[in-house]
């Protein structure tokens, strides 16, 4: 006999609208999983479709839910929110069987794999550079504003190596229009509506003139960038060159220019705020926990010294690796995803844990829960120890204990991309810098657009002798 989900009663017309309007929605959700449990069920009003969603917080139900044969991606409303008409890039595709998504898939995941990314160790190296030297330059007494500088580094950073393009960002006070109307779609895509926005506007809760707007100003510029590098070709190893001159393996076709463009807007956009948000964390994390920090700064030394840090050297860095992997089990910087029946899943009564679901229910798996499960990571899950992600010890880890960049076929192909330019710029600031915080009192508050970052963070650094 299956159990019925529990969850809070909710309100006529909204449902439980209101029960996750916290202004970072992820602590919201949380805050609910400790009234109900590691599955709780919320309804939301006939403006929204009348859909339900099922949240879960235990590593043993994201085992069940990772089943690719029971389950599959169902595209959040956050992320739908950002798309228009049109092709869907591979982020927001809702289905392996879009064609559009097939090709993509197929002609990139080669063009992610960790050799082409070895590639781009240099242009990453280029723009981490412009960071280093205009902290350097700033002197020990600036204010670093630590996540827009982070910001800064990873959009140049995704736009040098996938497409050649140079936002500058170090060189300008402003931002690019590109970045301005970015950031513009992302707040309002992640804005909770007002009641008068649903009643006005059933979808999107009156923020589509807005999106759209933000969505041609994208759209735009991505598209000059792609007629551009038609009319003057390159032979750079590049993710735009990859989709320009990469054959489908099962079809032999090319990619059209308008699938080219909106998944040049995906990787912006998916490939940026993330790792500014995992580099943000872990340098909190480190400043909070100085054993830890001497740790990796002595780590940085040892291996890499006064000298250029080098593509090689990332493969020994295990103690950065494990500061890094226990950054994104806390802070998770895309903290949940979202999955649904396969479509071909006929089981009679579905269930997920022994509790029955609904054809039509999005369930969300939220990390930063199903990351301190005390079953799998005991009575300190709260902690930041980053021993406990030590090569052998995360190889003992069960599979679902840990997975920051999603499950399955629709896992992040930007991960190899991600870590090697998180463990690069970690080992570079360190070895560069000697850091502190603002305000050494500092307790992490976290923001929240469709990912999560530290709120109001301020350091220090000081350059240290040798200084690269
Ligand atoms: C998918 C996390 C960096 C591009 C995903 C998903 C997660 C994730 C959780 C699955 C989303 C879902 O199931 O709805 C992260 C984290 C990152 C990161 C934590 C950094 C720390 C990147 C980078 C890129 C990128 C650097 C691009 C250069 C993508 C794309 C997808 C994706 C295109 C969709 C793949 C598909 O559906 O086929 N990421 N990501 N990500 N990520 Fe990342």
């Amino acid at each position: 006999m299956l159990k019925l989900i529990p969850g809070p009663p909710g309100y006529p017309i909204v449902g439980n609208l209101f029960d996750v309007r916290d202004e970072v929605p992820i602590q919201g959700l949380s805050s609910l999983a400790d009234k109900y449990g590691p599955i709780y069920k919320l309804s939301f009003p006939n403006a929204f479709g009348g859909y339900e969603i099922v949240v879960i917080s235990s590593v043993q139900l994201l085992e069940e839910l990772s089943d690719e044969k029971r389950f599959h991606k169902v595209v959040s409303a956050g992320l739908d929110q950002l798309g228009g008409d049109g092709p869907q890039g591979l982020f927001r595709s809702s289905s392996e069987a879009d064609p559009d998504w097939g090709q993509a898939h197929r002609v990139l995941v080669p063009a992610f794999g960790p050799l082409s990314i070895v590639d781009m160790f240099d242009e990453m190296h280029d723009i981490a550079t412009q960071m280093i030297l205009k902290w350097a330059r700033k002197g020990p007494d600036h204010r670093i504003p630590v996540t827009e500088d982070f910001t800064r580094l990873t959009l140049d950073t995704i736009a040098l190596c996938a497409m050649g393009y140079r936002f500058n960002s170090f060189y300008q006070e402003g931002m690019h229009p590109y970045v301005k109307a970015m950031i513009s779609a992302l707040t309002a895509a992640n804005e909770p509506p007002s009641l008068f926005g649903i009643l006005w506007n059933r979808t999107t809760g009156g923020k589509e003139k807005q999106l759209q707007e933000d969505r041609i100003t994208m759209n735009t510029i991505a598209n000059d960038v792609v007629r551009q590098r038609r009319e003057h070709p390159t032979d750079k190893k590049d993710l735009l060159n990859a989709m320009i001159k990469g054959k489908d393996p099962k079809t032999g076709e090319t990619m059209r220019t308008e699938l080219i463009t909106v998944n040049m807007v995906s990787f912006l956009t998916a490939g940026h705020e993330t790792t500014s948000g995992l580099l943000s964390f872990a340098f909190t994390l480190l400043l909070k926990n100085p054993a830890a920090y001497e740790r990796a700064q002595a780590e940085v030394d040892t291996i890499v010294g006064q000298g250029r840090v080098k593509v090689e050297h990332l493969k020994q860095f295990e103690y950065l690796n494990a500061v890094l992997r226990e950054t994104l089990r806390l802070q998770p910087t895309a903290p949940a995803f979202s999955r649904g029946l396969q479509p071909g899943n006929d089981e009679a009564a579905p269930s997920l844990g022994g509790y029955a679901i609904n054809r039509r229910t999005k369930i969300l798996a939220l990390l930063p829960r199903c990351h301190r499960d005390p079953e799998v990571y005991g009575a300190d899950a709260h902690e930041f120890k980053p021993e406990r992600m030590l090569d052998a010890s995360f190889s003992r880890l069960p599979r679902s204990a840990w997975k920051p960049f999603g499950t399955g076929v629709r896992a992040c192909i930007g991960r190899p991309f991600a870590w090697q330019e998180a463990l690069l710029v970690m080992a570079l600031v360190l070895q560069s810098f000697d850091l502190r915080l603002d305000d050494p009192s500092y307790e992490l508050r976290i923001k929240q657009t469709l990912t999560i970052k530290p709120r109001d963070l301020y350091m220090h650094a000081s350059p240290r002798n040798g200084m690269n």
